[in-house]
């Protein structure tokens, strides 16, 4: 049926007019139309859309309190980067950036470094940039080539990294993974470290199981490799998600700063700091780490202006939001959050194990992540079929295939967070395994979608 064309009245529309307006597919609107009518058909467009909170595939936090939105709110027509403008906004992000290097336990007597991000993507790119710069710098002062420059990371690796190495021109250099063992050691590292290496990036509640690598045995392995080789090289580690839960619940884990060579950290505000969605972290061992090189100064908006991220412009709510939000809860709150959220986790995996439908992938329960994949008698349908099943419920669950040489594996990922209370895990839970009765009775259709370039680029120095 055609839709009407042209302006309504304001004065004379009704609702359903509203959503019956012709709204043009390929070209720009010629006419504007009432605020209420396009109000009515944004969010009507949005309607089949995911349900944010039944959204368990993203580690993305879709809960705010109405003090968090009213913060929100009073902040939203607010651009950070014009720090003349909106300097106590700066100051929070500087007083947050010397908490967090507290609170991942950066020496006391070093200068904190870092900055606010629009995600962890922005803060890895610019924690790998200071280790390019930096090695580069060395290898110039010793007259050797800095052409060559790779980085080394497990299979596991977030996509962000991969997008590193190419946009900047780093080597990958990427340890595959085994079936059953999703995480990197040092065990494979002779083969991939050598004196080009920028940095070791080692993971903290790696994106596919939720488990950290062995950081201390990289470390370890690190020390030992200089003393027999004279060649030093930093490690960063991507906390994403581990950067807001590691730090709560386990605080004699060593996975920050307390290893000497750990230069650089990452944490996505926006997973567990508990911030809506832009915003993320990178905090430096000290102020040199980041190569002053990198840094750029501007006065088109007032006074002169360092700026050292890769946005310039960008909303500046976030940064009130997580201010607000490590006020609000503190050390004790964050625990205490993180804790019912992990106990959680613990409640659905067992309620999902003792279904004698899947066995668990993440033998470390870390961060609130339960990785499951069908138990192996399952034959008539896999977990690409669950995922769409439960989806008629509303929960959105990811299922994908793992990262080479685990590609044989398939996994459905729950990621667990805080606006879940045990009604609602208990309820998932059912649904999960009334998916499966029905699967099991009718058999499944699904197949794993071939993505382009899944998880290409495995490379290793032979
Ligand atoms: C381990 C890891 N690193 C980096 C990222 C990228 O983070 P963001 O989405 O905040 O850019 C993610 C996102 O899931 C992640 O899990």
């Amino acid at each position: 049926m055609k839709a009407k064309k042209g302006i309504v009245d304001p004065e004379y529309i009704h609702p359903f007019d509203e959503f019956n307006m012709e709204i043009p597919v390929d070209t720009f609107p010629v006419q504007g139309m009432a605020a209420r009518a396009a109000k009515g058909i944004v969010d009507s467009e949005a309607w089949t859309d995911a349900n944010p909170v039944l959204n368990l595939s993203s580690f993305v936090t879709t809960f705010a309190e109405p003090e968090l939105r009213e913060v929100a709110a009073a902040n939203f027509l607010k651009n950070y980067i014009d720090h003349d403008m909106y300097p106590q906004l700066f100051a929070m992000e500087g007083r947050m950036v010397r908490w967090l290097h507290d609170l991942w336990n950066g020496p006391k007597n070093g200068e904190p470094y870092g900055t606010a991000t629009v995600g962890s993507s922005e803060a890895c790119m610019l924690g790998g940039l200071a280790h390019k710069w930096n090695w580069r710098e060395k290898r110039k002062e010793a007259g050797k080539d800095a052409s060559h420059p790779n980085m080394v990371t497990g299979g596991n690796v977030q996509i962000v990294w991969k997008k590193f190495m190419k946009y900047f021109d780093v080597e990958p250099r990427i340890v595959p993974l085994k079936p059953g063992n999703y995480r990197l050691a040092a065990e494979r590292l002779e083969k991939y470290v050598d004196e080009n290496t920028i940095c070791v990036v080692a993971i903290a509640g790696q994106t596919f199981t939720g488990e950290d690598d062995d950081f201390q045995e990289i470390h370890d392995w690190l020390d030992a490799y200089e003393k027999k080789t004279g060649i030093s090289v930093p490690m960063h580690i991507d906390g994403a998600s581990g950067g807001f839960v590691n730090p709560f619940l386990y605080p004699d884990y060593k996975w920050d700063f307390r290893l000497p060579r750990v230069l650089s950290i990452n944490a996505s505000g926006h997973k567990y700091g508990l911030v809506p969605p832009g915003l993320g972290w990178v905090v430096f061992r000290e102020r040199k780490i980041f190569n002053e090189d990198l840094v750029f100064y501007v006065n088109y908006l007032g006074g002169e202006m360092p700026t050292a991220t890769l946005n310039f412009s960008r909303n500046a709510f976030q940064i009130a939001a997580q201010y607000y939000q490590f006020l609000r809860l503190g050390r004790e709150g964050y625990t205490r959050v993180m804790r019912e959220t992990v106990d959680h986790a613990i409640y659905l995996r067992k309620m999902l194990v003792d279904s004698g439908y899947f066995k668990i992938m993440n033998e470390t329960q870390r961060i609130p992540v339960v990785a499951l994949t069908l138990d192996k008698k399952i034959k008539n349908f896999n977990e690409f079929d669950v995922s769409n099943k439960v989806r008629e419920r509303g929960w959105v669950l990811s299922a994908y295939t793992m990262p080479p040489d685990a590609q044989k594996i398939r996994s459905l990922r729950i990621v667990l967070r805080p606006h879940l209370n045990t009604n609602t895990i208990e309820l998932l839970a059912r649904d999960i395994i009334k998916a499966c009765d029905y699967l099991k009775v009718h058999g499944g259709t699904a197949t794993p979608p071939a993505l382009h370039d899944m998880h290409k680029t495995a490379t290793s120095k032979c």
